[in-house]
């Protein structure tokens, strides 16, 4: 949500902060803007895509210094527009010429802004990142590093900022609360950005700034302080992403990447923790807590959208393998009710990015109530990960396509090894305990197969794509399946689609079917089969078009359906691993068939940093 990306050193700024934008652009993308210093300051801003400040700045020689930052937004406050596209400036009248690029929400500053006014300055946007500008040019007193300080004891909310000064040329101030930021670290140059991406074309050395951290950078040295000016040391490290991993290589989207990408995420996800000859989960992660966990009586898993499916999978399986009573609350909602939170509770947070600030908020809140708190979180060292107690990382590398599938994937990988990890520390017997671990392990296989499929499901997609309302229905696991389908297809190719359990249909939804109104249906083999295949019917005698996902060889269910998709027979805990496989691939080919961007659906943008 909003990217941001910093340079100081010996090289262009220009087309290191381009290209970084180009990289960041899928945590928003409704304008940008870069400033640079060269002399004087230079800057450049426009509505729209990173493209389009591209061609304003790519042959202006003004632009040619090796200082500078720039931003690509996701609309807060204040519409997308080329006033309220960052960077924003100081008062111009006091023409300290300080911009500053910033992500996160000021939430005082309606206050802070009043206090300016009567102060005199007067405000060129509707932002909030223009009213931090301001205080920084306020308190500015030759030193844009105690500057910017001073200006961050007064606010509240959550930033990550750059900030530059036309006084000090030779410097770069970063800073962040919440939101991220890391601080790429190379020969005589800083990189600095929202994500790594940014940052791993020019060097792999790179620290995470701490939360109300500030850093000082000039071309050949460092300084990182708390906001109070106590210095502290960072911990440079080697950054775990390569450039493969980040660049579309021969595929047309990162949707479909990431699609692809499944099988081999799941494989590393599960390498080394699976044990299934010795009916064995081994979480690196967790052993400082065995014991704890062993003991607990309840479990609370948080997230939100893709991940809060996951964990509603996550659900029925903690309840089914590990036989705790286990509750999926939204992360949003949770926090502001008052949750009894039961003594040997763990809460499990669930999230790709490890940044949204809805469940990083209520997994402080579980822990602020006594539980143990877990993660279950795609990006290493991100704030969910440092938040929580221990955790268990996803491994599934950067996840680029606004519309999550590989983090889902991983998300409920992690979550079934951790039900059968204490699962077998309650009541999951050793030998269904290996069983099912002999299943899992061949998981990612059977989702090659279902991959294999992909020219099959675009022409049952293709029937039904001109459609503007879509049903999903699923039972059991399934049914946070049929969810997710929905959320799939209605994110990125705008198509109204809601997903219930199956039965729920006919308490209300079943007025909506009409003549060939497609109706997705998870139908494979399990517990539930026979009411699926008697909800189907309820679809059928209506005139809805039933698209089956079924168990292979299932040929009966040509029966129920118009057209039928078939995944490999795997025990129902393991399903939902393989059946929104399918669901992904429908969502990806209706959006491609509509003429729709992918990778960068409408009003979106990847990893929510504000509530
Ligand atoms: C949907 C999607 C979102 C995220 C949600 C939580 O495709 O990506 O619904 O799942 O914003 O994000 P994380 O997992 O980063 O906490």
């Amino acid at each position: 949500m909003c990217g941001i990306v910093a340079y100081i050193g010996t090289k262009p700024a220009k087309d290191l902060l381009l290209e970084g934008l180009k990289r960041l652009e899928y945590r928003g993308y409704d304008s940008a803007g870069i400033a640079i210093i060269n002399g004087g300051l230079k800057v450049a801003r426009t509505i729209g895509r990173v493209a389009g400040l591209e061609a304003l700045v790519e042959n202006d020689a003004d632009f040619d210094g090796s200082i500078g930052i720039a931003h690509t937004r996701w609309a807060t406050h204040g519409e997308p527009s080329e006033r309220n596209a960052h960077p924003h400036s100081d008062d111009l009248k006091q023409g300290y010429g300080i911009r500053v690029v910033h992500n996160g929400i000021i939430e005082n500053y309606a206050t802070l802004k009043q206090y300016l006014q009567e102060k005199g300055h007067s405000f060129t946007s509707d932002t909030d990142t223009e009213v931090l500008a301001h205080l920084i040019g306020e308190l500015y007193d030759g030193n844009l590093e105690t500057a910017v300080q001073s200006a961050l004891r007064e606010v509240t909310g959550a930033y990550a900022i750059a900030v530059i000064c036309e006084k000090e040329p030779d410097v770069l101030v970063v800073a962040r609360k919440g939101s991220p930021l890391i601080v790429g670290v190379g020969q005589d140059e800083y990189v600095v950005a929202s994500d790594s991406s940014a940052i791993v074309a020019h060097t792999t050395q790179a620290f995470l700034l701490d939360n109300e951290t500030v850093a000082r950078l000039t071309r050949d040295s460092f300084r990182t302080t708390t906001v109070d000016n106590v210095e502290l040391t960072p911990e440079i490290k080697e950054l775990e992403y390569s450039l493969e991993q980040i660049e579309l290589g021969d595929f047309e989207h990162f949707m479909l990447k990431e699609i692809h990408e499944q099988p081999n995420t799941l494989r590393t996800c599960m390498q080394g923790r699976i044990d299934a000859a010795g009916s064995k989960i081994v979480l690196g992660g967790l052993a400082d807590h065995s014991d704890e966990l062993t003991q607990i009586q309840r479990v609370l898993l948080l997230g939100q959208g893709t991940a809060l499916h996951a964990a509603m999978i996550g659900e029925y399986l903690f309840e089914g393998l590990a036989g705790v009573p286990t509750e999926v609350e939204f992360a949003s909602e949770f926090r502001y009710r008052n949750p009894i939170v039961e003594e040997r509770t763990v809460a499990i947070a669930v999230s790709q990015s490890g940044e949204t600030a809805d469940t990083l908020a209520a997994v402080q809140e579980a822990k602020r109530r006594g539980a143990i708190t877990l993660g279950a979180v795609n990006v290493v060292g991100s704030s969910i990960a440092r938040e929580t107690d221990a955790g268990v990382y996803l491994r599934v590398g950067p996840e680029i396509g606004v519309a999550s599938t590989k983090a889902f994937i991983g998300q409920v990988a992690v979550l079934t090894m951790l039900a059968a990890y204490i699962g077998r520390r309650h009541h999951l017997g050793r030998d269904e305990m290996s069983d099912l671990m002999y299943a899992f392990e061949e998981i990612p296989s059977h989702i090659e197969t279902i991959l294999a499929q992909s020219e099959h499901i675009h022409k049952v997609t293709k029937g039904v794509v001109n459609r503007d309302n879509w049903l999903f229905l699923g039972r059991g696991t399934n049914y946070p399946v049929a969810l997710e389908g929905a959320l799939k297809l209605k994110e990125i190719s705008y198509i109204h689609a809601e997903g219930m359990p199956a039965a729920e249909m006919k308490h209300g939804p079943i007025a909506l079917i009409d003549k060939g109104m497609p109706v997705v249906v998870v139908a494979t083999k399990g517990s539930q089969y026979e009411k699926v295949i008697g909800n189907m019917e309820e679809v059928r005698s209506r005139g809805g078009h039933v698209i089956a996902i079924a168990t292979e060889g299932d040929e009966n269910i040509h029966k129920h359906c118009n057209d039928a998709i078939f995944v490999p027979d795997v025990p129902e805990p393991l399903q939902p691993l393989v059946t929104v496989v399918p669901l992904q691939l429908i969502a990806y080919h209706a959006a491609v068939l509509r003429g729709k961007d992918v990778d960068k659906p409408r009003n979106l943008a990847k990893s929510v940093t504000v509530e």
